[in-house]
C-alpha cells in the first residue's frame, strides 16, 4: 500500500518512543522508506542506532550540526518527504506545534513543512486532559493536522485513561489513510505479470532468469494504492505479495498466459514478467539420468507465447491501455521502440539490464517510457518511485481518455 511513499517519522521524549522501532519496521515492510528526525528528549528513550539500523538511512537530531545540514538542510529535510509523522507526540511538542515555535531541529521541520502531518499523542492522562492541551489539539486540527489516538488504558505511570499511544498498526493504517486518499483508479480493473518463469527440462530442472519480481510487485501495489482491482499473475520469487492485490502464482508462460486470459475485462495491463522465451520442445517425464560415456542430451526448444503481444492484440477485449516492458543490454531506446512496434502495445517502459547496471534484483532502475508520443527519459529512482510515477502515468491518460471522449 504504501511503495514509494517517504515517511518522515519525528520522534519526541516520551515512553512509548520504543513503539516507534516496530513502526519503523511495518512502514518498511509496506513499501515506504522511512527517516527519522529524534528530538534530544527522544534520545533518552530510544537511541539513534537504533532508528537508524531499522530505517537504513541517518537520523536527524541536531538543528546546528555542520554535517547534517550540508548534507540536507532541516527545509529540505521538511519537504522531501509525502508525510510527517509524530509518533510520539508529546504534550511538549504538540504545544511547540501549536505556538509556531522553531526551537530544535523538529519543530524547525514541523514549521516549515509543505507536507501532511499526522501526530501520536502519548502522554499522560492528565496532560492529555489538561486545557492547554485539548486547545493545543484543536488549534492544530483546524490547520490540517490529522490526529491517530491516543488511545485509553493503563499507562506507564500507573494512572488509567486517555493518553497511551496507539499501536503501531492503528498508526500505519492512519498513515494509509493520509495518503491513499486520493484513488483515481477507482472502479479500474488491472492485470499486472511479474517475475520470471520456469520452464521445466524434466521434473527437477527448469530454464529460468534473474527476474526478481520486485518492480512488478511494485507496480501492483501503486496500482491497487491508487484505487485500481488488481490482479498480479506472478513467476516463482522471494518478494511477499502486495497487499490489497489479488495474486495468481503460476510457474510457466504458458500458465502465465492462461491465469492473464482468465482474469477477464481488464482496463490497464503491465507486463513486467521476464518471460522465457523458450521451453523444452519435449520436456521429459521423468528425471533425465546420466549415461556413462553418452554425450550431453540435446536440448530441443519450442517458443513461448508472447503474452504481452497477445494481449496487445485489438479487439473488443483489449484492455483500454497495454504497457510492455523492454529489458535491453544495448541500444536501449531503439530496441524498445521497435518492441512496441512489434508488439503491439501502446506504452514500452525500457530499462538497461546490464549486469553492471544492478538492475535485475537491485532496488533501482533507469527507465525510458515510450509512447506514441516519443520518449521521456526518467532519472534512477527506487523501483517503488519508478511504480508510483507509473501508476500516476496511467491514472493520467485514462482519465484524459474520460475527458477527451466526454468533449466528443
Ligand atoms: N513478454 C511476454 N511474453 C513473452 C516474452 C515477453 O509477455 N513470451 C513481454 C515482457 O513481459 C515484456 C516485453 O514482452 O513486457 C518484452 O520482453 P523482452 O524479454 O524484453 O522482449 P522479448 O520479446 O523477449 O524480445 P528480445 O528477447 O528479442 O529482446
Amino acid at each position: 500500500m504504501l511503495h514509494g511513499k517517504r515517511i518522515l517519522l519525528i520522534v519526541a521524549g516520551g515512553i512509548a518512543a520504543f513503539k516507534s522501532a516496530e513502526l519503523i519496521r511495518l512502514l518498511r515492510g509496506r513499501g515506504a522508506s522511512v527517516r527519522c528526525v529524534l528530538t534530544e528528549a527522544g534520545a533518552k528513550f530510544v537511541t539513534p542506532l537504533t532508528l537508524q539500523a531499522l530505517s537504513e538511512d541517518r537520523v536527524y537530531g541536531d538543528m546546528f550540526s555542520l554535517t547534517d545540514e550540508s548534507e540536507m538542510g532541516h527545509i529540505q529535510l521538511s519537504r522531501d518527504a509525502d508525510l510527517l509523522v509524530v509518533a510520539p507526540a508529546t504534550a511538549d511538542l504538540l504545544a511547540r506545534m501549536a505556538g509556531g515555535l522553531a526551537n530544535d531541529l523538529a519543530a524547525t521541520v514541523l514549521l516549515a513543512t509543505d507536507k501532511p502531518v499526522l501526530a501520536a499523542p502519548a502522554m499522560n492522562v492528565r496532560m492529555w486532559t489538561h486545557a492547554a492541551t485539548v486547545a493545543n489539539v484543536e488549534t492544530l486540527k483546524k490547520r490540517g493536522i490529522t490526529f491517530v489516538g491516543p488511545n485509553d488504558g493503563a499507562m506507564a505511570c500507573n494512572e488509567h485513561g486517555p493518553g497511551r499511544m496507539s499501536e503501531p498498526a492503528e498508526i500505519v493504517a492512519a498513515i494509509e489513510a493520509v495518503l491513499v486518499r486520493d484513488r483515481p483508479l477507482a472502479g479500474r480493473r488491472a492485470l499486472v505479470t511479474s517475475g520470471p518463469t520456469r520452464e521445466a527440462l524434466d521434473p527437477v530442472r527448469f530454464i529460468s532468469n534473474h527476474s526478481s519480481g520486485k518492480q512488478g510487485h511494485a507496480i501492483a501495489a501503486a496500482l491497487a494504492a491508487l484505487g485500481a482491482d488488481v490482479t498480479l499473475v506472478s513467476g516463482p520469487v522471494a518478494v511477499p505479495d502486495p497487499q490489497g492485490v489479488k495474486v495468481m502464482k503460476i510457474e510457466s508462460a504458458d500458465q502465465m498466459l492462461a491465469a492473464c486470459l482468465d482474469a477477464g475485462a481488464l482496463d490497464i495491463a503491465v507486463c513486467a514478467a521476464a518471460v522465457a522465451d523458450w521451453k523444452a520442445a519435449r520436456p521429459a517425464a521423468g528425471k533425465i539420468k546420466k549415461k556413462a560415456g553418452a554425450p550431453p542430451p540435446a536440448l530441443e526448444l519450442a517458443p513461448n507465447p508472447d503474452i504481452l503481444a497477445t494481449l496487445s492484440k485489438a479487439g473488443p477485449k483489449r484492455p483500454a491501455l497495454v504497457v510492455g516492458f523492454a529489458a535491453e543490454t544495448e541500444n536501449v531506446v531503439a530496441n524498445a521502440i521497435e518492441k512496441r512496434g512489434r508488439k503491439g502495445c501502446d506504452w514500452i517502459v525500457a530499462n538497461d539490464v546490464s549486469p553492471a547496471t544492478g538492475t535485475f534484483g537491485g532496488e533501482r532502475n533507469t527507465v525510458h517510457l515510450i509512447t506514441a508520443a516519443g520518449t521521456e527519459d526518467w532519472p534512477p529512482l527506487g523501483k517503488g518511485d519508478v511504480a508510483m510515477r507509473l501508476a500516476g502515468r496511467i491514472a493520467g491518460h485514462l482519465a484524459e481518455a474520460v475527458r477527451k471522449q466526454a468533449a466528443e
